[in-house]
């Protein structure tokens, strides 16, 4: 039996590790699986009628330009990969099966999408451009927490909060530098290893350069639009001695199973990315303390709603506000139709804009007894008559 678990403990680790290896190799790959998406659209070019060429050389030397930014999004990569070579030291450097070698592994096939998202949310998270977004989506969440939790009335660093899918880490970070104790949990590799080197290694205001839209084709009134640039991070991302922040790695419903822990749950565009959002309101309900607050804002864009072999569910928020009260939770502010963006281009024809919900979540006094829950949304409506919602 001890042998089993121990072979089970070692195949888990040769999976993370390979798992790994292949994210590094998937960062590694970028430049020259970006060029090849280049190059064929240079052989379709190519194919066109000669007149047709002539018309549009302005285009083929677009595509210059654009493989040139493409090599400057590259220059990035060696160096979070360097840094992600020390957080991950025990991943990186064990080999309890032996048969991984490093050069035998592959990419992974979603790879590349991954690597562009970052790019992205390093917009949204660590660029001035960012600022606007992270003011519509952020700025609500950290100011209910700032009312929850009066500088005043309580001492901060006492009060536990958590940022469950922290993309970069830069909601998390806000919460921190107001002196909470703060922790942002996410499962994508990827972004664990940039938000790494954000938070951990950059040193100067504008240390970076990199081209978030240089792989959207569509929409682009000018190629300046596609090779529109942020530079990163906008603030120092130290933060004083005394403030407690960190990240953890991993699911969410795996990570956090012990009862009774946080102050405050806060999800900033999360919820919707469960196959089962049950799952993640019962999870945030048993980690809470009873009392403590569930701060939500963001659309309902279910991540898994169009995925092969996925069985995912995808309720409206009406729904959802019933199941919420079910689960427990007394629902204490809820708006709707707040404008909010997720890592826009803002010089793109296209632009999207997801009227967010925005609500206040407590888990009543009485831990575990949903009756109490019941009972105090009920009151709540009663006080809240027709207009439930502002
Ligand atoms: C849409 S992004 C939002 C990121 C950030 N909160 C923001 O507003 O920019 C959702 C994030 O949650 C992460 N995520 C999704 N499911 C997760 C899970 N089960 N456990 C941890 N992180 C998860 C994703 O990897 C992604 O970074």
């Amino acid at each position: 039996m001890i042998n089993g678990n121990a072979k089970m403990d070692d195949d888990i680790v040769t999976q993370e590790r390979n798992y790994f290896l292949q994210v590094l190799k998937t960062f590694d790959n970028y430049k020259k699986q970006s060029l090849l998406r280049i190059e064929y659209k240079e052989k379709c070019l190519s194919a066109l009628p000669s007149q047709h060429q002539t018309w549009l050389e302005k285009y083929k030397n677009d595509l210059d330009n654009i493989k040139s930014c493409i090599d400057k999004n590259a220059d990035y990569i060696p160096i979070v990969v360097q840094h992600a070579k020390n957080i991950f030291e025990n991943l990186y450097t064990s080999d309890n099966s032996g048969s991984h070698q490093k050069s035998s592994v592959g990419t992974l096939s979603e790879g590349l999408d991954k690597v562009q998202s970052v790019f992205k949310q390093l917009m949204r998270d660590w660029s001035s451009l960012g600022a606007k977004e992270r003011e519509e989506c952020y700025s609500p969440v950290i100011n209910e927490i700032e009312l929850q939790f009066p500088e005043d009335k309580v001492d901060r660093r006492d009060i536990e909060i958590l940022v469950p899918g922290a993309g970069l880490g830069r909601l998390a970070f806000e919460i921190a530098k107001r002196k909470f104790n703060c922790q942002g949990n996410e499962f994508n590799m990827f972004m664990l290893i940039v938000s790494f080197h954000v938070l951990n290694h950059c040193k100067k205001i504008d240390e970076f350069e990199v081209f978030p839209w240089i792989h959207q084709y569509c929409n682009n009134l000018s190629v300046e639009t596609q090779m529109l640039s942020v530079r990163f991070p906008d603030i120092i991302t130290s933060l004083d001695k005394s403030s407690q922040f960190s990240m953890t790695a991993g699911d969410f419903l795996e990570v956090y199973t012990e009862p009774d822990v946080f102050d405050c749950v806060a999800t900033c565009f999360f919820i919707d990315c469960a196959s089962n959002i049950v799952e993640f309101l019962e999870t945030i309900y048993t980690i809470l303390k009873p009392n403590g607050v569930w701060i939500n804002l963001g659309p309902l864009l279910y991540h898994y709603s169009y995925m092969k072999n996925e069985k995912s569910i995808e309720p409206s928020f009406e729904v959802l506000c019933e199941v919420i009260k079910k689960v427990g939770f007394v629902m204490e502010k809820c708006q709707t139709g707040l404008k909010t963006r997720y890592c826009q281009n803002p010089q793109a024809m296209l632009q999207y804009e997801y009227d967010s919900v925005f609500f206040v979540c407590r888990k009543p006094m009485l831990n575990g007894n949903h009756f109490m829950g019941d009972l105090q949304n009920e009151i709540a409506d009663a006080f809240n008559g027709d207009k439930k919602w502002d």
